[in-house]
């Protein structure tokens, strides 16, 4: 074998949703009726990221340190099915420490591409990840995912390509987007690509509950934080103290549902528009649903993906599938 001169890193690639597009999306959202809404991918600006970093770590937030765990001990047979020469495009990549246990048993990557809407930390994960893989090129892409984007040619050949959309954030749409998703992931993964996706499984709703409503408050503040950051960067007046984070599961839908309760009367105002809230009405900022492996797999199934391996923690909380396409 010849040694690979290391790789110069990281270009960004910038394709974020602009100002503009921003405010249209929050407009849109917030004036939806019954039900005022506030888009789930705004929450990751900087602080937004930070915070969710935070979340991971809380012994409630069951989700990271278990599909951490099914990582650090299948990683081997997820690269052994995905094969080698693939170029990773991981979606909603964070601080992509699952990614580094899947980099360190793939056999000649291709390149792995960091897609994330949260450009900093976008940008020092791509850093951190270049540093401790530097035989692997490292393809930071800032975007909103749920929008379609561009992915950046690799200079290594490319014999595969692999969707890596760890973490279960599948789960943040409804079934009719998450197909759309799926349906983005099946045509960028190509004729005899692939899909490892994380899926966090139905469980016990007072394990799911005091996941989203953690004793610190770190999910609040992190549900908070999105006022805040339409307050800095749109000139609302969201009082931030006029309303509290609440999340319920919804056990005949699967889904955990995140939203900012209006504790009193207010009016809101953003870009001109005037946005009256009763007392305890609530803005749902989030979405997190949960499936079964096989309502899952019926799901990839519509897009063209077909299931071929599953690996789960023991109880199972938490699974993440491997799925390819004919
Ligand atoms: C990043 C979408 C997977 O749904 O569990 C965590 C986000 N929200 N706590 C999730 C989240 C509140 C998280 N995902």
């Amino acid at each position: 074998m010849t040694a690979a001169a290391p790789l110069e890193s990281t270009e960004l690639v910038d394709q974020a949703p602009a100002l503009d597009r921003f405010r249209r999306d929050v407009l849109a959202a917030l004036s939806r009726r019954p039900q005022r809404e506030l888009p789930t991918q705004y929450l990751y600006d900087a602080r937004g990221s930070e915070l969710f970093d935070r979340i991971c770590e809380l012994p409630e937030y069951y989700p990271t340190r278990t599909e951490l765990g099914i990582m650090e001990r299948d990683a081997a047979a997820m690269a052994e099915a995905i094969g080698p020469g693939a170029l990773v495009i991981e979606y909603g990549s964070g601080s992509s420490v699952k990614t580094r246990r899947l980099l360190e048993r793939l056999r000649e990557p291709a390149g792995c591409v960091l897609v994330d809407i949260s450009r900093e930390h976008l940008l020092r994960s791509a850093e951190e990840l270049a540093a401790a893989f530097p035989h692997v090129e490292v393809l930071p892409v800032c975007a909103d995912f749920t929008q379609p984007f561009e992915i950046p040619t690799p200079r290594a050949a490319v014999r595969r390509r692999a969707v890596y959309f760890p973490g279960s954030t599948i789960g943040n749409f409804l079934p009719d987007q998450a197909t759309r998703l799926l349906g983005q992931m099946s045509e960028q993964a190509g004729p005899g690509g692939g899909l490892l996706i994380g899926i966090d499984l139905r469980k016990d709703p007072a394990v799911l509950e005091a996941a989203y409503n953690d004793a610190q408050g770190v999910t609040a503040e992190f549900d908070l934080n999105l006022l805040r950051r339409i307050n800095r960067e749109l000139g609302a007046d969201f009082d931030l103290d006029a309303f509290e984070h609440r999340a319920i599961y919804d056990q005949e839908l699967g889904r955990i549902e995140m939203h900012l309760v209006s504790r009193q009367a207010q009016v809101v105002t953003l870009a001109g528009r005037r946005f009256p809230l009763a007392e305890g009405e609530t803005i749902r900022t989030e979405y997190s649903h949960k499936y079964s492996i096989d309502g899952f797999q019926r799901l990839a199934a519509a897009v063209g993906f077909r299931g071929r391996q599953v690996w789960t923690d023991p109880e199972p909380l938490f699974a993440v599938c491997y799925l390819d396409r004919a």
